[in-house]
């Protein structure tokens, strides 16, 4: 039975591996691993800034990446949890969404290729950040750049170039299944490879996201965006040339976070 009215296909075995094992294994590695990692690694949980290292491609990759990254979460959330009756509830007619998501997705994805692929190639070609990549980055990096560009693919193979795919009657019908407790595998069964594609890099993107510098986006304050990456703050002036240092004020250190 499907709450779609979009296309359905008959569910196989494969189906249900793909669009019900898998996610939900994901989904619990996800859960799991961040209680794991929370309890084990309080002091690796971090963005692992290499600023120090480099910040000439780190000034424009980190902002256009994050900028980005922030916006298409935006439209995720907007595009898949909230049902297309609701939209139509408020107003917003069937053109007027697509429109305006495709708009703006394709400005977001953009910006995140971009900033990705910069940040990506610093990693790759400074001689300063290689020593830096970690194991998991190694994993993490090329899993997040195949869920962008598929992502990106598939919204301009279909959403620009194709005319425009219902993916709402869809993948969204699949997405929100799965944490209704409700699984709708046959949803997204017959929707394009380029969907289906993203769809499964990004399960997997959760799947690793606890054991990666990922971590760091659950603990960033709203200030962290504007902020310089590292912070240094003295809390006493240094003493002049020449001059006998000042006595230490117990209370006086360095403050590096
Ligand atoms: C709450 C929002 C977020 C904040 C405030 C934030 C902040 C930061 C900061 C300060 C860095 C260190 C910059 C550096 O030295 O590289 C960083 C790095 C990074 N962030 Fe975020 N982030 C956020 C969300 C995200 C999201 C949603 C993703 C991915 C989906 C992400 C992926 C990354 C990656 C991959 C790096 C490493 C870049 C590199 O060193 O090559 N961040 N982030
Ligand atoms: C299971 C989870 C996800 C589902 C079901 C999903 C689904 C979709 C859909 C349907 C589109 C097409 C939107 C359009 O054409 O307007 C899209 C585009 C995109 N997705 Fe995802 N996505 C998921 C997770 C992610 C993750 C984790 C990332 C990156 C960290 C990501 C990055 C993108 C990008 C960059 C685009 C193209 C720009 C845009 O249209 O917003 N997606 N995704």
């Amino acid at each position: 039975m499907s709450a779609s009215s979009g296309p359905v296909a008959a569910v196989n075995g494969a189906d249900l591996l793909l669009w019900v094992a898998v996610p939900y294994i994901c989904l619990a590695v996800f859960v799991v691993g961040h209680v794991w990692r929370y309890r084990k690694d309080q002091f690796g949980w971090t963005s692992h800034t290499s600023q120090l290292l480099e910040r000439r491609w780190l000034r424009w990759g980190s902002p256009l990446f994050h900028l980005g990254a922030l916006a298409v979460i935006g439209g995720h959330v907007v595009g898949l949890a909230v049902p297309a009756s609701w939209t139509r509830a408020v107003g917003i007619d069937e053109h007027a969404y697509h429109t305006v998501a495709v708009t703006l997705g394709s400005v977001a994805g953009i910006a995140m290729v971009t900033g990705l692929g910069m940040l990506s190639a610093r990693r790759l070609l400074t001689r300063r950040i290689r020593p830096t990549t970690s194991g998991s980055d190694k994993l993490l990096f090329p899993l997040l750049s195949a869920t962008v560009l598929i992502g990106v693919a598939a919204t301009f193979v279909h959403n620009i170039a194709g005319g425009g795919y219902d993916y709402r009657s869809t993948v969204s019908v699949w997405f929100r299944g799965l944490f209704t407790l409700q699984p709708q595998p046959e949803a997204i069964a017959g929707a394009p490879l380029l969907f289906q594609l993203h769809a499964l890099t990004a399960c997997l993107l959760f799947a690793v996201w606890p054991f990666t510098r990922l971590v760091h986006v659950w603990s960033a304050p709203v200030g962290y965006l504007r902020r310089p990456y590292l912070v240094y703050r003295r809390q006493e002036p240094a003493p002049a040339y020449g001059r006998r240092p000042a006595r230490r004020r117990p209370d006086a250190r360095k403050v590096i976070r």
